[in-house]
């Protein structure tokens, strides 16, 4: 049996030379999945990451009175800087876990909230889930940055905007004068749109409008030129135009400052246009990922056929509009046996018994497409072509 080492990459690469020169790294031999190399016969350590941002079979379990909510279950995806990845799913599907995990905010929050973390994040060749306190701290803000549903929870209300903007900015660097820092954001504020912004600098968050709002905070998180940048729900609040003007201020900002973008929502059409990449989570799990075309064009798994048919559609009458995914999202402490969509799943019945019992892998179906479901992709391209096709 092989020994497991989890070493941080420029370590294991160091470490192991050391131990053993004639071994080399065989990149060959790498386990996608876990991003475990095999080194000769005796020594697995942890592959240095080839993406900007890298999640590894993420885990973050809370353990409750009423059992352990296993909120992300076995995460993995990548990320390259000026992409955007699109994490879609129902509410309760783990998605805002995921990203406060990334953003170290479940650690932050201790042991009051007493999430237990596992696997490996890797942000830029930093390992963040074995990185300290503190050193996580550094890099928010900094490095990456976060644009909450709600900015009413990320902003002071007693502060004015431009305080506010200031005050991220002044912490990562302590050097730049009041007065330079002022300048900056009412430029930033110029950046995202709000007009007038030598006066709006002075105004408290309660004095913007809602659209207002979500741009000063796109303004406050943007002010250290993050390279990574998450948007939890960022337009759920907002009217469809505004909501429009949102999404397209993220997509410039993202081209002018060349930053990974993460956007989390629960409808596939906010990411119709912005997204390179999709991942659909159901009950704490990936269910299927790959590029957003071929999402949006051959999707591979029923749940994700469920929620293309809840996108509402303005060139169809209302009656025909939505086809919602029947039933409840699960509960994640008693996740269902099997495949956890069975009990929802039109489909379950024509896999023998297989989706009540095994819980399906997530399989290669094309170039960087992955879906997890027992049924055999050719009866899946034909259920999709024949009977979910022509509803869309
Ligand atoms: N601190 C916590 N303690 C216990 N359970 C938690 C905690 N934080 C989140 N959860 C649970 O983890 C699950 C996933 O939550 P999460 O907030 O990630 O969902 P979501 O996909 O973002 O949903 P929504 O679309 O409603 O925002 C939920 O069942 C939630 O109740
Ligand atoms: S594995 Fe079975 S239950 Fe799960 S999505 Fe596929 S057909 Fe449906
Ligand atoms: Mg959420």
């Amino acid at each position: 049996m092989n020994a497991r080492k989890n070493t941080p990459a420029s370590e294991s690469a160091a470490g192991s030379a050391a131990a053993d020169t004639d071994k080399k790294v065989d990149t060959s031999q790498e386990d996608l999945r876990t991003g475990l190399v095999e080194l000769g016969d005796s020594v697995i350590v942890k592959a240095p990451p080839t993406a900007f941002l890298e999640v590894r079979d993420l885990r973050v379990h809370f353990p409750t009175d009423d059992g352990v909510v296993k909120s992300v279950d076995g995460l993995n995806f990548s990320l390259e800087r000026g992409k955007t990845l699109g994490i879609v799913g129902e509410s309760g599907s783990g998605k805002s876990v995921t990203s406060l995990s990334i953003m170290g905010l479940h650690r932050e929050a201790g042991k009051t909230r007493g999430a237990r973390m596992s696997g490996e994040i890797w942000l830029d060749g930093q390992e963040l889930i074995s990185a300290s306190a503190e050193e996580v701290r550094k890099l928010r803000g900094q490095k990456m940055a976060m644009i909450f549903q709600d900015p009413l929870t990320a902003m002071h209300p007693f502060f004015t905007v431009g305080q506010q903007i200031v005050e991220a900015h002044r912490v990562h660097h302590p050097g730049v004068s009041k007065k330079a820092a002022r300048e900056h954001a009412i430029n930033m504020l110029d950046r995202v749109g709000i007009p007038q912004p030598n006066k709006r600098v002075d105004n408290h968050p309660h004095e913007f409008s809602g659209g207002m709002r979500q741009r000063a905070m796109i303004a406050m998180a943007l002010s250290n030129d993050p390279s990574l940048l998450i948007a939890d729900e960022p337009t759920t609040a907002l009217d469809v135009t505004v909501q429009a003007q949102i999404l397209d201020l993220i997509r410039d900002l993202q081209q002018e400052f060349g930053s990974a973008v993460i956007i989390i929502t629960h409808d596939l059409g906010v990411v119709a246009e912005l997204a390179d990449d999709i991942l659909v989570m159901y009950g704490g799990r990936c269910v299927e990922k790959g590029p957003a075309d071929q999402i949006f064009t051959s999707p591979e798994h029923p749940y994700t056929w469920g929620l293309l048919g809840s996108m509402p559609r303005i060139d169809r009458e209302i009656q025909d509009r939505l086809i919602p995914v029947q039933g409840n999202p699960p509960s994640l402490i008693n996740l269902p046996t099997g495949c956890a969509f069975h009990p929802r799943c039109p489909y379950a019945e024509r896999t023998g018994g297989q989706s009540e019992t095994e819980v399906p892998e997530l399989t290669v179906t094309g170039p960087d497409h992955m879906a997890a479901c027992h049924l055999p992709l050719e009866t899946r391209h034909q259920i999709f072509t024949e009977e979910i096709a022509p509803r869309l």
